[in-house]
């Protein structure tokens, strides 16, 4: 609890900052009146009762705080629709999943909502199958709400900036926690996270909470062995910088099986 209390505290400012100076982005930059449309639709749907401020800012979408009517937090992810890096990015991971059709070339804006509509399957899929994730609540053209992980508007930090406050016992039960999560995502969600690294899970009551899940890929993508393989090197070489970890074959022969596995 104690500790809880010191992340927030060491957090709070930091928030507080891009909030304040961020403010008018909002109404410039991210909120053009289509994606206004879609906040006032989650408004008088009920299900936002105030946007409060920017959490994040990253250069492909902007997450805020939101109180739901229920007086719950919420997280909303807003994808950008201006930026033009991102097409490139993001077409390896749509095409060649079966669950996505293929969008003309030149449509980008429909492209950014079968991205956000991905994330929300993604999302949705691992929580139903006991993935540690954000809440998915909603979704609607390229906005996302999702439960949000951390206390009074201050988000939790990710792994990487917690990395100082854990200790070794705290760590070593985290990385066998991020394994089962691993192992939850392939073998229950039937899903390969294809991002997954310090910076995509937060820590929040001494537990790692696993996010962004846009780019995830079903097993039938034809590199899905390749992005698995990615993700397992991530998460080892960043905890073996610290702690103790499994073989990488052992952690390969208990996770890779299930790809094999038709259902
Ligand atoms: N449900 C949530 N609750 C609280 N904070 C969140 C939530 N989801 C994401 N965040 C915060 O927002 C940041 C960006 O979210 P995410 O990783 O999903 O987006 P991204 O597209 O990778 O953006 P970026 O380019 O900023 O990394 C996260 O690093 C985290 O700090
Ligand atoms: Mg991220």
């Amino acid at each position: 609890m104690r500790k809880k209390a010191r992340w927030i505290k060491k957090f709070k400012d930091e928030s507080r900052r891009l909030k304040d100076e961020d403010m008018f982005e909002i109404v410039e930059e991210v909120f053009d009146s289509i994606t206004l449309g879609f906040i006032y639709r989650l408004e008088t749907k009920k299900v936002i009762r105030e946007l409060k401020g920017v959490v994040s800012a990253g250069k492909e979408a902007r997450i805020y705080w939101a109180k739901g009517w229920d007086g719950r937090d919420l997280a909303i992810k807003i994808y950008l629709t201006a930026t033009s890096d991102f097409k490139k990015s993001i077409r390896k991971y749509i095409e060649g999943d079966p669950r996505f059709e293929s969008i003309p070339e030149g449509n980008f804006r429909r492209l950014i909502y079968e991205w956000a509509r991905k994330e929300f399957k993604n999302l949705k899929r691992m929580f139903d199958n006991g993935v540690r994730v954000p809440q998915p609540i909603t979704f609607i053209g390229n906005v996302l709400v999702m439960s949000f992980i951390g206390e009074d508007g201050y988000r939790a930090p990710l792994l990487v900036e917690a990395i100082n406050d854990l200790s070794l016992d705290e760590l070593q039960n985290i990385y066998y926690e991020v394994v089962e999560q691993v192992k939850r995502i392939v073998c229950n969600a039937r899903l390969i996270h294809a991002d997954l690294s310090e910076y995509n899970i937060m820590i929040w009551d001494s537990k790692p909470w696993i996010i962004d899940v846009s780019q995830a890929v079903d097993h039938s993508h034809p590199r899905a062995l390749e992005f698995l393989e990615r993700d397992l090197e991530n998460i080892q070489n960043f905890f073996s910088q610290y702690i103790e970890v499994e073989p990488i074959e052992n952690l390969r022969g208990e996770i890779e099986h299930c790809l094999l596995i038709v259902k």
